[in-house]
């Protein structure tokens, strides 16, 4: 894939991204992302955040399910600290700029690039023939997400990194094609101690709200002594933490309940080791449990208040989607204007 030199931009800043509402949200979507939308909101730079539930059915999804999940993950947002009155909150179906893009997109897409995405490999594993095509083309709808409101900036953990040079290569792609100086090449923003937060279980695997153990993963739904639990029964090793942050390098475990600490507490990992060098497990998984559940309780009673009124969420996420509709559907236009399309239709 091309790695092109930044291009100068003369789009202004816009932040925009998206999580699923493909089941509850967990510590990782907070840290890699949720806690920093909430920073890029109060930084005063112009946010959209999505629930993509287009995305989320490119695997099966039972609809009450889904419907739940996606006001819970709204809830989820509000509760973090999601303004809707400075961003712009909504969920992805209701505003059809994302799959006319889209489409456009999978037009612009390669199939090699898209048979690189690892993340597809990853889901689709042995059993490639059978997953849906959707599951293959979402990166495409993804950077349709981005590009329809001309973000200039996307906050994502780690694992997103590839699916945002695909988006880059579209732009680019695109303005090549016809022309144009059109989409922004977007800047990927993975900042923070916590872009990767791991299974609680295995040091190695991501913590995901897919994984079929529990145990795995700190839900924003558990309960404070759920929370306490699962750190305190963390997989670990029987070292004492080091004195330096090399001290970790082969620690995966450790260094994982490191940065989950560091990014709860808004310090560095560095700031950690310095505070609990030598301390053994005994001593510091009580720490972060009390820290954890002092971070997280907060959200989670609010979440549950939110979650009383349904219809609430639902107003919210309806006003959401009639603003970012009014910025994405001027966008459409020209892009329809600029590939040929005709568009008489009377208005
Ligand atoms: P998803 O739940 O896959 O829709 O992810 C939504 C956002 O949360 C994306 O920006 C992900 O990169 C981020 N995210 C998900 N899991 C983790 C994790 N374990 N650590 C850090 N960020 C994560
Ligand atoms: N693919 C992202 C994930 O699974 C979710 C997503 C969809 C997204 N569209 C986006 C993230 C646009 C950032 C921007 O985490």
């Amino acid at each position: 894939m091309t790695d092109p030199a930044p291009v100068p931009q003369p789009f202004p800043p816009r932040i925009f991204s998206g999580i699923q509402p493909s089941g509850g949200l967990t510590l990782g979507n907070y840290l890699g992302a949720l806690k920093r939308f909430v920073e890029k909101q109060d930084e005063g730079i112009q946010t959209v955040y999505c629930l993509v539930d287009m995305h989320a059915i490119t695997v099966w999804q039972d609809p009450a399910k889904l419907r739940h999940a996606t006001r819970e993950a709204a809830a989820g947002f509000i509760a973090a600290g999601i303004d809707p009155a400075r961003s712009i909150l909504f969920n992805q179906s209701q505003v059809t700029a994302h799959v006319e893009l889209g489409w456009i997109f999978s037009c612009i897409a390669r199939m090699g690039w898209m048979s690189r995405m690892t993340q597809f490999k990853d889901k689709a594993g042995k059993n490639s023939e059978n997953v849906s095509l959707g599951l293959f083309a979402y990166p495409a709808l993804m950077a349709a997400d981005i590009l329809a409101y001309k973000a200039t900036h996307v906050p994502v953990g780690e694992d997103q990194k590839q699916h945002l040079e695909l988006c880059r290569d579209i732009a680019i792609k695109f303005n090549n094609d016809y022309g144009v100086n059109f989409f922004p090449v977007v800047e990927p923003v993975i900042e923070g101690a916590a872009t990767r937060v791991m299974s609680l279980r295995d040091g190695t695997k991501k913590m995901s709200k897919s994984d079929p153990s529990d145990q795995s993963r700190i839900n924003l739904t558990d309960s404070a002594d759920d929370i306490s639990k699962k750190i305190r029964k963390a997989k670990t090793d029987p070292e004492p933490l080091p004195e330096t942050l090399d001290g970790l390098k082969d620690r995966p475990e450790a260094r994982n309940l490191v940065n989950i600490y560091a990014a709860l507490a808004g310090q560095t990992p560095e700031q950690v080791i310095a505070d609990f060098a030598g301390a053994q497990f005994g001593t510091f998984k009580p720490a972060l449990a009390d820290l954890a559940v002092a971070k997280l309780e907060p959200i989670t009673t609010e979440m549950v208040r939110l979650m009383q009124d349904p219809a609430e969420i639902d107003r919210i996420l309806g006003a959401g989607a009639v603003r970012a509709d009014a910025l994405a559907r001027p966008v459409l236009d020209q892009v329809y204007d600029i590939i040929g399309m005709i568009r008489s239709r009377p208005r």
